[in-house]
C-alpha cells in the first residue's frame, strides 16, 4: 500500500470522525515503540505503522450522524457503530490491500483476549498478534488523551490508566502486551509521546512513512523515547 494512500486515507479519517493528528501521531508511536520492544523492525515495522494509522478506516462508511453524535449512542447505534471493523476490512479487500498486518488490525482491532470483544467474539491465539498489542494502545490513549469532558490530565491520568491497562492483563488484553506496554512506560520510553502529544497540540502533516520525522521527534525531547527508530 502505497504511503500517499495511507496519508490520503488517514486525513479523510480525521475529517470524518472528527479525530486528531495527535490520536494517530500517538498511536503510531506507541506502535512502533511496542513493536520495537518485540524486536520487529524494517519493512514488518513500517507496515505495522500504516496499520496503526488505518485501524479505524471503517468509520468512513458510518453514518455522520451516529458519527458525529454528541452525548450517548443507543444500542443501536452502538450495534452500527461496530461495522467499522467489518466495513473498513472490506474497504481495504475492495482496494487490494494485501499486508496481513493492516487486513488484521483494521478487522480485529476491537476484539478482546477473553472473546467478549467484536465483531467475531473470537479469544486467545485466534486474534492474530497486531490487534492483540493495538487493543492495549487503543486503550492507553483513549484513557490518556486530552477531551473537554475529562478534566483529569498528565501523569496522574497515565498512571491510572497503566493500573487499569493491567488490570484487564488476560480478560481484555493478552498478558505479553500489558507487560511489555508496562515496561516501556516504567522505562520512560513512552514519556515523549505522553508529554508531547495532546489533542491541543499541532502535530506535522502526517508522515507515517518518513523516519526522519519520527527521528526529529525523538530529539526535539531529550532522546527519552524509544531506544531507536531504524533509517
Ligand atoms: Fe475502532
Amino acid at each position: 500500500m502505497s504511503p500517499e494512500i495511507v496519508y490520503e486515507l488517514v486525513r479523510r479519517i480525521e475529517r470524518k470522525d472528527l479525530s486528531t493528528a495527535a490520536h494517530t501521531w500517538r498511536v503510531v508511536l506507541y506502535t512502533r515503540a511496542l513493536l520495537e520492544h518485540f524486536g520487529i523492525t524494517n519493512d514488518e515495522l513500517r507496515i505495522a505503522t500504516h496499520a496503526a494509522a488505518l485501524h479505524d478506516v471503517g468509520k468512513l462508511d458510518i453514518p455522520d450522524r451516529i458519527l458525529q453524535k454528541p452525548g450517548s449512542l443507543t444500542d443501536e447505534e452502538f450495534e452500527i457503530i461496530k461495522l467499522h471493523t467489518v466495513s473498513g476490512y472490506a474497504r481495504m479487500i475492495h482496494m487490494d490491500v494485501s499486508e496481513e498486518p493492516i487486513l488484521d488490525l483494521i478487522r480485529y482491532h476491537h476484539e478482546r483476549w477473553d472473546g467478549k470483544g467484536y465483531p467475531y467474539g473470537i479469544s486467545g491465539d485466534s486474534i492474530p498478534i497486531a490487534p492483540r498489542m493495538f487493543a492495549v494502545i487503543d486503550s492507553f490513549d483513549a484513557m490518556t488523551s486530552v477531551r473537554p469532558y475529562r478534566s483529569e490530565l498528565g501523569e496522574r491520568a497515565a498512571d491510572n490508566a497503566l493500573v487499569e491497562i493491567q488490570s484487564g492483563s488476560g480478560t481484555r488484553y493478552w498478558p505479553q502486551a500489558v507487560d511489555a506496554f508496562a515496561d516501556l512506560y516504567r522505562t520512560g520510553s513512552l514519556d515523549f509521546i505522553l508529554h508531547y502529544f495532546n489533542d491541543e497540540v499541532h502535530v506535522p502533516e502526517f508522515q507515517i512513512a518518513r523516519d526522519e520525522e519520527f527521528e526529529h521527534i525523538r530529539k526535539d525531547f531529550g532522546d527519552r523515547s524509544v531506544s531507536s527508530f531504524p533509517s
